[in-house]
């Protein structure tokens, strides 16, 4: 039994046609995280997923993952297993964390866990303007380095904080005491057990060991602006009941802005990570 499925862009992403009777299908799922592997994104188009549907497949990728549980001080309704990434008013997750979500990023990098394998968005609301996903391959960028760029970043080591992320929403004395000291080193190469190579990048980084804030920021930039350049990013304009499931350890992703009241609803479970960076 082989999934049928279509190539959106040569480095990211694959419309995947899933039906939803084989997400507990050992093989189909072993089908599924090849293709993750392979094609960093993957859109089941109008899959539309029950909760239940999203956890079972969140589990048949390699098990789910409460990132918000590692956060100290945060109340348990907040940390709900299927979170509800939107802007509306009385939303579980807090306002500044959504509008964190504009700006390229991995999730999961500031928490004393694994970086999550993945991350699973479904559609449930649909904003009128705006709420498209774009995703970067961090895989394809790096691998696209010319040699003495690689050379150059070889070794390096990056502090991935909360308060970097939010640095375009609020000062950082704003943030609550929980967040403020959310970090975590990491190596900028990520060499995965299997061989795959790729940045770990995005708003949360904040310094690299070593270098000065100027030097550390530009280099940041510098890469930043390299892996969302358009042959290794996909925009997903969702459709009602969309469902997309992406390689967080290979990936940046950002949705572009919408309103406060645009009624949007996105339904996020994840998937927990195996390998630490190293
Ligand atoms: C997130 C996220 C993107 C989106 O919930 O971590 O980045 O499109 N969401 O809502
Ligand atoms: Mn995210």
């Amino acid at each position: 039994m082989s999934l049928k499925y279509d190539i959106l862009k040569p480095e990211i992403g694959a419309r995947v046609y899933l039906d939803r009777a084989g997400i507990g299908n050992p093989q189909v799922a072993q089908q599924l995280l090849e293709l993750l592997e392979t094609h960093t994104v993957l859109v089941f188009p109008g899959i539309d997923l029950s909760d239940g549907e999203q956890l079972a497949l969140t589990d048949a990728l390699g098990g789910r993952i409460n990132i918000a549980t590692r956060i100290a001080g945060l109340e348990r309704e907040k940390t709900a297993e299927v979170y509800q990434v939107t802007l509306n008013e009385g939303a579980a997750i807090e306002k500044e964390y959504v509008l964190g979500t504009f700006f390229w990023h991995m999730d999961g990098l500031t928490v004393d866990v694994p970086p999550p394998k993945a991350t699973v968005l479904s559609a449930r609301h649909l904003a009128p303007k705006g709420g498209q996903t774009e995703f970067a391959s961090t895989k394809a960028a790096y691998a696209a380095l010319a040699e003495d760029e690689k050379a150059e970043i070889a070794g390096l080591r990056v502090l991935h904080t909360v308060t970097a992320s939010l640095r375009e929403l609020m000062p950082p004395g704003a943030l609550d005491a929980a967040r403020r000291t959310l970090r975590h080193e990491h190596p900028l190469v990520w060499t995965r057990a299997n061989g795959t190579q790729s940045l770990v990048i995005g708003s949360t980084a904040d310094l690299i060991n070593g270098k000065s804030q100027a030097e550390s920021r530009a280099l940041l930039a510098r890469l930043l602006d390299w892996t969302v350049q358009p042959a290794f990013t996909y925009r997903h304009n969702w459709s009602h009941g969309d469902c997309v499931v992406w390689d967080n350890t290979s990936a940046l992703h950002r949705v572009l802005p919408y309103a406060v009241d645009s009624g949007r609803m996105m339904h996020r479970t994840t998937i927990a990570g195996l390998e630490s960076v190293a």
